[in-house]
């Protein structure tokens, strides 16, 4: 077996030293902060499957608005199932899909906690007709929970 040459040992001393002082610093701060991943592309256009894997972080799985990450937002999460009953008993579907792909921000300048789902889901393909699929399937999934 070939012996470790000193400077290997270093390197690997370097290392230890270098996560220790990560486990510190995330000890040091245990305030909930969000960590921002990148958005992974998702084979499906299920509505109820995409709302799982992009919205209920936030939303919260039975879309009320008290995900995981919602206490490190300023602005708590809309409760989705309420969206009809909040515009007069008819589902504001327009509203809906304009607001999860971000337009009126865009058109203003505004900034706001939720992403702009548009972009995002634009930048996952070379085919911009799942943009539309993707925001279309989100909106009637979003649709048939609306509390009565
Ligand atoms: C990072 C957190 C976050 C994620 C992820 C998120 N949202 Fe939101 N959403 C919010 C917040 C906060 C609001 C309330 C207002 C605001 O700041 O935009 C909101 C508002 C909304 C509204 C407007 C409701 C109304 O009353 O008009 C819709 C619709 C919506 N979200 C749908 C979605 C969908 C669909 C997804 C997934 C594709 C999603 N959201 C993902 C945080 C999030």
């Amino acid at each position: 077996m070939k012996r470790i040459s000193a400077s290997q040992y270093l390197i690997f001393l370097l290392v230890l030293a270098l996560s220790c002082f990560v486990a510190f610093a995330a000890d040091e701060n245990p305030t909930k902060t969000i960590k921002k991943v990148n958005a992974q592309p998702t084979a499906t256009l299920n509505g109820a499957d995409l709302f799982k894997e992009y919205c209920a972080v936030c939303h919260g799985n039975d879309a009320k608005g008290s995900g995981p990450a919602s206490d490190a937002l300023k602005k708590r999460p809309a409760d989705l199932t309420q969206l009809t009953r909040k515009n007069g008993g008819t589902f504001p579907e327009l509203h809906v899909m304009n607001y999860i792909k971000g337009q009126d921000v865009v058109a203003a300048h505004g900034n706001r906690d939720m992403p702009i789902w548009g972009s995002i889901f634009s930048q996952m393909s070379p085919n911009q007709d799942l943009v539309q699929i993707r925001v279309y399937a989100l909106l009637k999934y979003i649709e048939q929970f609306q509390a009565k």
